[in-house]
């Protein structure tokens, strides 16, 4: 996946000032900044989501697999199936638990009827939530835990089978084994899913990142390996924000 020159601008205010990098397919790389630095603004823009918002221009390419993003043609719901998304907060549909699972894929024509419970069970079991739920998949999941309901989102993104994985700060409002549980989930994802991770949590950055992405005031500071960021970083400003000195 690669990124080129790409702005984000808000009415008269430019949010990201020409962002360029490439990510390693198959890789993690953490998005990390201060808040407002513009990490949130990035991800959103790699599937398209400022289309929507009235006021917001985004300028440059983001191709994938070659292919352009912000391309004449490109459907925004094929995009959509092509980059899954998880959020802050999880936001489980208000259907049940296995339609959160289905829904997407039934839409698009991935599986037959007959083929949907095993793609429910499958993805549920990926994420580990299969035995706490297995009973109760016509009920809503808005009784389940927070963290049951972050993995609920992720079992429904992975049934698209994308090809990449945006997470914003998946973990940040979860407990710490729920935490580790989703670290080891998206390490082991990441042999088949280019993974983008925004965190303001470097210890977890350090824990599952192959690269770095550092941002500051929208502006990439540093792009390195995971071990040389933290290790041996290039720019004065990577070291000042890794020793917690600015951030
Ligand atoms: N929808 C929006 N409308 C106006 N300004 C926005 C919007 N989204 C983000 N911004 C601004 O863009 C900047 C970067 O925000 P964001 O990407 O959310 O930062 P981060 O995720 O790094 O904390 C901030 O100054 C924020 O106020
Ligand atoms: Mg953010």
């Amino acid at each position: 996946m690669d990124v080129r020159d790409l702005r984000v601008l808000y009415r008269e205010s430019e949010l990201l000032h020409g962002v360029s990098y490439s990510f390693r397919p198959n890789a993690v790389s953490a998005i990390v900044g201060p808040t407002g630095c513009g990490k949130t603004t990035l991800l959103r823009s790699i599937n398209r989501l400022h289309d929507s918002t009235p006021g917001m221009r985004v300028t440059g390419s983001v191709t994938i697999g070659g292919e352009e993003v912000y391309g004449r043609g490109v459907g925004v719901r094929g995009l959509r199936r092509k980059v899954g998304m998880l959020f802050q907060r999880a936001n489980p549909f208000p259907q049940s638990i296995a339609d959160n699972v289905s829904l997407a894929p039934r839409a698009h024509g991935m599986v037959s009827r007959h083929q949907v419970a095993a793609l429910v069970e499958q993805h549920l079991t990926l994420v580990g939530l299969w035995d706490a739920v297995k009973d109760r998949l016509d009920r809503s999941p808005f009784h389940l835990s927070g963290g049951q309901q972050q993995l609920l989102c992720l079992a429904r993104t992975l049934a698209l089978s994308p090809e990449v994985l945006l997470l914003d700060e998946p973990t940040s409002a979860l407990d710490p084994d729920t935490t580790e549980h989703i670290e080891g989930l998206v390490k082991q994802l990441s042999e088949r899913v280019t993974v983008l991770i925004v965190t303001h949590n470097l210890a977890q950055a350090n824990r599952i990142a192959d690269d770095v992405l550092f941002l500051m005031a929208g502006s990439v500071v540093e792009f390195a390996p995971a071990q040389t960021f933290f290790q041996n970083p290039a720019d004065e400003r990577s070291r000042a924000y890794i020793t917690g000195r600015i951030g």
